[in-house]
């Protein structure tokens, strides 16, 4: 039986919810990480991303000047991090050197990848949406990279309030 409620309430039933950091070089010059839960495969081929950034997230800009991103699935070793850079603005720190994660460099796009992520997709900004509060980035992907640990998990988030935890796929 569903019984009809407001959006706010019913919309809490979305856990668990895919966490992914947006890595974009910003307009000072320095990579500026932004974590997720809005994102989507939108194609194979080509293959395509997209990620649902706010209006006011210091990354909108970021992304629209640069024209570039990578998107990192975060392991669950980094739960921390992703906390980190998903309540801290790069309007105001450095997040990367206050939270600092081992990265390398992007081999297509000018950004950086998360060495520790189980994977790593370098991507173009292809199209962009107005989406209500948020804008919609589809990024079509120029390089993709997977961690050689094939052990690690990937971080979710399991409520509200950001409490994260680990999910692997059955076959691990
Ligand atoms: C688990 C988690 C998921 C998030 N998902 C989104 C999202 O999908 N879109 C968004 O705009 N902000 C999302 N945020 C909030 C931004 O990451 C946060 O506002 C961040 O501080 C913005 O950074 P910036 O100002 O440097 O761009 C999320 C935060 C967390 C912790």
């Amino acid at each position: 039986m569903q019984v009809k409620k407001e959006y706010t309430k019913v919309i809490s039933r979305k856990y668990p919810e895919q966490v992914v950091i947006a890595i974009v070089k910003d307009t000072d010059g320095k990579y500026n990480p932004i974590t997720l839960g809005w994102t989507m495969i939108t194609s194979h081929k080509p293959p395509m991303m997209a990620i649902a950034v706010a209006h006011n997230r210091h990354s909108r800009r970021a992304i629209e000047d640069s024209g570039e991103f990578v998107i990192a699935f975060p392991s669950s070793l980094m739960a921390d991090a992703a906390l980190f850079y998903g309540t801290k603005s790069g309007r105001d720190i450095d997040k990367l050197k206050e939270h600092s994660v081992a990265t390398e460099p992007g081999t297509e796009v000018d950004s950086l990848l998360l060495t520790d992520a189980v994977a790593n997709f370098e991507c173009k900004l292809e199209s962009q949406l107005e989406t209500g509060d948020h804008i919609l980035y589809v990024g079509r992907i120029v390089a993709s990279h997977m961690n050689t640990d094939t052990s690690l998990k990937r971080v979710y988030t399991l409520s509200s309030g950001y409490k994260m935890g680990a999910v692997s796929p059955d076959n691990c």
